[in-house]
């Protein structure tokens, strides 16, 4: 590759995001270098000279978005040169042999290589490009440069990989084992926020839990303790937990620490013991719903979500329908679920899969039409109810309304005479459907 180096002035640069919220973290910092180096972010892929894909390959589904979107992409360099570099998970996965199938695609980058961006574009481009290397450490990449999309609410990432091998997940193929990012940094990045004026931070990693700060051996209630301590900051959250790890210690410190949100995403993933054994999740339905019950018992307002996955391999309709009864049971106030997709290299895909498609797809709206039934009900019970909403913009449906979270991250969309964007305030909740509330704000 040429050395000859070049800025990126007066270039513009799109990223393109799929999959969950460390990936959109990652894009902000993967903007923020380019940004650094004189790009121009753009929303138009059509008219950027340089497109970064932040791929997920979590399912089956995530992979054929993207395939189709890197077909749309191939379509307009046709028109106009571009440099198209694909990164993340399937990035990770399938390596140089994306720009062997793909011959419109620039580089490759796997999520640990990240810091070789702004030299890749540096260059000139002649030859392909593809990084996919481990390493052993978290890669800092200084978090001033982030390019952030909210300056209300924002993402720090504090470990990422995994080494849970779930036996249906390709995430540990795909992000590598555990690596916690040192704690100072961490503190550092989130003092820095608060400076800024956010108002509420996302703590990321694939297993939050296990945090352990290399350099001091601290656990993750102590970085809640310290994050705490960020003036302005008023709300924490932190995603995802893993009821393995998530011990009494975590619980009582969500409690105790006051600006830790009661609300917490506890993937379950099915409701049955035999299932959860053959997923590899270290855990019970009834060590599970202890956990649930001791969290209720230390925060009764706690708003709980979880995924499910239905259909996975040799799933009978018996340990179907104890998913169906962990649902009743706990009454989440969310959930995230999923038709069971076979991953490569997971030990899942490599079982005979005795569930048909239609059947898991069946199990799938059963799961979804009972969540419905009890989060309209959940809802239909805050009606008249004040509460705490973090403004984040107009509501983009109907945008003469406002939309914000509530501390237990449901969506309220609501009315107010004056401008409370980026503000919290008070909305009685008015009326709700399933996936949302609605209200107006108090006087203030
Ligand atoms: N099939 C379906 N859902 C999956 N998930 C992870 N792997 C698979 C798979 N192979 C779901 C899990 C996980 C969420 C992020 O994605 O529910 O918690
Ligand atoms: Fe995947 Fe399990 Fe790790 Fe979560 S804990 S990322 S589901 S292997």
């Amino acid at each position: 590759m040429d050395k000859g180096a070049r800025n990126l002035k007066n270039l513009k640069f799109h990223v393109h995001t799929f999959g969950c919220q460390m990936n959109e973290n990652d894009s902000e910092r993967i903007a923020g270098i380019l940004s650094t180096a004189g790009g121009k972010i753009s929303n138009s892929p059509e008219e950027s000279d340089i497109i970064i894909v932040n791929t997920c390959a979590v399912r089956e589904k995530s992979e054929e978005k993207l395939y189709s979107y890197l077909g749309r992409l191939a379509t307009s360099k046709k028109k106009k040169k571009k440099t198209i570099g694909v990164v993340g998970c399937v990035a990770q996965l399938y390596g140089s042999e994306l720009l062997e199938k793909r011959p419109f695609i620039d580089f490759v980058l796997g999520p640990d290589n990240y810091n070789q961006i702004s030299e890749i574009i540096h260059s000139n481009h002649e030859e392909k490009f593809t990084s996919t290397n481990w390493s052993r450490d978290y890669n800092e990449i200084p978090h001033e440069m982030t390019f952030r999309e909210s300056n209300i609410s924002a993402y720090v990432t504090i470990m990422e990989g995994c080494n849970n091998f779930c036996s249906y997940c390709i995430v540990p193929f795909t992000r590598g084992r555990e690596k916690c990012r040192p704690m100072k940094k961490i503190i550092q990045e989130i003092q820095c926020l608060a400076d800024k004026g956010y108002k509420e931070i996302q703590l990321l990693g694939q297993n939050v839990n296990s945090y352990k700060d290399p350099d001091t051996k601290k656990d993750f209630s102590n970085l809640l303790s310290e994050a705490n301590r960020a003036e302005g900051i008023e709300w924490i959250r932190f995603i995802t937990s893993h009821p393995k790890n998530f011990t009494k210690n975590i619980a009582t410190t969500m409690k105790d620490t006051e600006k830790v949100c009661h609300q917490l995403h506890l993937p379950v993933q099915a409701g049955s013991s035999s299932v959860l054994k053959r997923m590899n999740r270290g855990y019970t339905r009834e060590e599970y719903l202890e956990k649930i019950t001791l969290l209720r018992s230390l925060m009764p307002d706690i708003s709980l979500s979880t995924d499910i996955i239905a259909g996975f391999p040799g799933e009978t309709e018996e340990e179907f329908l104890e998913t169906l009864s962990i649902l009743e049971e706990v009454r989440f106030n969310n959930i995230f679920s999923f038709r069971y997709s076979p991953r490569p290299l997971t030990v899942a895909c490599q079982e005979k899969d005795t569930v048909p498609f239609e059947e898991k797809k069946r199990r799938l709206i059963e799961v979804q039409n009972l969540q419905k039934k009890i989060q309209l009900e959940l809802n239909n019970s805050l009606i008249g109810q004040v509460m705490k909403v973090l403004c984040s913009g107009k509501s983009k449906k109907t945008p003469r309304l406002y939309s914000g979270r509530n501390e237990g991250y449901q969506v309220v969309n609501f009315k107010s005479k004056n401008n409370v964007i980026g503000r919290f305030v008070d909305v009685r909740i008015t009326s709700c459907g399933p996936y949302s509330l609605h209200g107006e704000a108090v006087k203030q």
